[in-house]
């Protein structure tokens, strides 16, 4: 019976070591990944220019809008979803991606329009990735920028 019960509670440790060390890997794993997109925000930021949006123009507002709506569905929606509500694909499959609502009436952005686009352009450290590394140009960086202020639904 002790025999039994040390050999339950050897299986037990080991398993209980594994699981730490499994742990410890899946901490490391994410502390590499946190470190690199810090980094590529850092270079992102590095890169950017406000200077990049002087020569862009639309001929008229609209024009911007529906620009904006085309890279949003192509390039956005997948994670901030179809409407911007942060529910897209990527999100609702379980993954740890945390997009919020960009549809609320107080929206952080509705009144900050430069520091939007410079936020699309260096993203985050936190799955918000950096467009400017992405290659999205300013000029859609631009139109989609006008699409998340003027062209979406938004409580009031
Ligand atoms: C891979 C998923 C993903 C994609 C694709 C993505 N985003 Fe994000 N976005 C996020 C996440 C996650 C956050 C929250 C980041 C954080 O908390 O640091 C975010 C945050 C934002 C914010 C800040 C919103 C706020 O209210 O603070 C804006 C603006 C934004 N994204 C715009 C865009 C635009 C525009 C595109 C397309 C060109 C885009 N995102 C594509 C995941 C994504």
């Amino acid at each position: 019976m002790r025999v039994l019960t040390t050999l339950t509670s050897l299986a037990l440790f080991s398993a209980l070591a594994a699981c730490s060390n499994a742990e410890e890997e899946a901490a490391a794993r994410e502390a590499a990944a946190m470190a690199a997109a810090a980094d590529s925000v850092e270079q992102a930021r590095a890169m950017f220019d406000p200077a990049g949006f002087d020569t862009v123009t639309w001929e008229t507002n609209e024009d911007a809008i529906v620009r904006g709506s085309v890279v949003y569905s192509y390039s956005c929606a997948r994670c901030h979803g179809r409407f911007a509500e942060g529910d897209g694909n990527f999100v609702s499959r379980g993954d740890t991606l945390r997009p919020p609502d960009m549809t609320v009436a107080d929206w952080r952005f509705l009144d900050d329009r430069d520091g939007l686009r410079e936020h699309i352009y260096t993203g985050t450290d936190h799955g918000m990735p950096n467009w400017g590394l992405e290659g999205l140009k300013y000029k859609d960086v631009d139109a989609v920028a006008t699409f998340l202020i003027e062209g979406i639904n938004r409580e009031n």
